[in-house]
């Protein structure tokens, strides 16, 4: 079977499958460095999985759907992660998830629809500081407000 490649980055990423084609998990392992050289998997990088590994692109689809880390679109601009971890739940996360998820929509529709996201993450090693968030590359505890949250994306 031909491999599909139409452009500089679908190359790259044939090369990258490619890398990956004699090993164990190949194909997961291949995707996964595609998120990390790219960012996110697109309908050509899943057509290039798909040769290269001899699958068709449903079964791509398949291992893409399965696995939260194998994104298919792009990253937001800011990416907040509030811990959903028992000690954090015990002292609000779950309520300030909320209130942020709500928050972060409003501040989307003002600014793009990829100003800041929220990844859910189970455990950031501050149990006592509860509840704890990061905020890009930021460890922050005892984060219980949503509004300081959004304040610290733009300082
Ligand atoms: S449970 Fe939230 S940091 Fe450990």
């Amino acid at each position: 079977m031909s491999t599909l490649i139409e452009s500089d980055d679908d190359l790259s990423a044939n090369d990258l499958a490619l890398s990956y084609q004699d090993t164990i998990g190949g194909p997961i392992r291949a995707l996964r460095a595609i998120v990390a050289q790219f960012g996110y998997i697109n309908d050509n990088h899943i057509s290039n999985v798909a040769d290269v590994f001899n699958l068709s692109r449903a079964e791509v689809r398949g291992i893409v759907s399965f696995y939260a880390d194998l994104r298919t679109s792009p990253p937001a601009k800011h990416k907040v992660r509030i811990c959903q971890g028992e000690a954090c739940q015990s002292v609000g996360s779950r309520a300030l998830t909320a209130d942020f998820m709500v928050k972060s929509q409003v501040l989307n529709q003002s600014k793009a629809p990829d100003y800041v996201e929220h990844e859910p993450v189970v455990c950031l090693g501050l149990c006592p500081r509860g509840p704890v968030a990061m905020i890009n590359d930021e460890l922050v505890a005892h984060c219980s407000d949503a509004n300081s949250i959004l304040e610290r994306l733009e300082q």
